[in-house]
């Protein structure tokens, strides 16, 4: 399981804050899912609109720091959320929670990857440019042309929905 510490730390507070969330959030569910389906179910809906909220914030970061509209952290974001939801509705709908048993651990694997990579370049970027989180303002405007690659040296994978295909 996943658990807080120094090395998911970005020196950016908006976002150490909400990724500190995120991560008692996913111990949550991962702890409520061993509890009883109904109990899972809330605590799973809770993780998806917290990072629905999570990935939006830094969309939007993003859309007013310079990045292109398409670009691979974003395009990450969607595909993780679209996942997440896909094994929210096969535990709802088919009652199956083995998508759900399989993915938890896997978010957390992944959040420690993404938030090592993409999300320590933009809130290094963010940082560069001067930009305010809480008005979006810039002190130190980008240079014209849109950033379409996560702005790192590097980009991680997002899990793949394989993992949680049903039987
Ligand atoms: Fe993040
Ligand atoms: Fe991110």
């Amino acid at each position: 399981m996943l658990t807080w510490s120094d090395e998911l730390v970005l020196d950016h507070p908006a976002m150490d804050a909400t990724h500190e969330e995120f991560v008692a959030l996913l111990a949550a569910a991962e702890a409520a899912l061993a509890e009883s389906p109904p109990v899972a179910l809330a605590s799973y809906a809770t993780l998806i609109e917290h990072t629905r909220a999570h990935f939006g914030q830094e969309d939007r970061w993003m859309a007013e720091s310079g990045f292109a509209r398409e670009n691979c952290h974003s395009f990450q974001h969607a595909q993780v959320l679209e996942l997440m939801q896909e094994v929210d509705r096969l535990a709802r709908e088919l009652g199956d929670f083995g998508p759900m048993q399989r993915v938890l651990p896997e978010l957390g694997h992944w959040f420690r990857v993404h938030a090592q990579s993409m999300d320590a370049a933009l809130a290094s970027h963010l940082d560069q440019i001067g930009h305010d989180p809480a008005t979006g303002h810039i002190a130190r405007p980008p240079a014209a042309r849109p950033i379409t690659g996560c702005g790192g040296k590097s980009c991680s994978a997002a899990p793949q929905p394989g993992e949680t295909e049903t039987a």
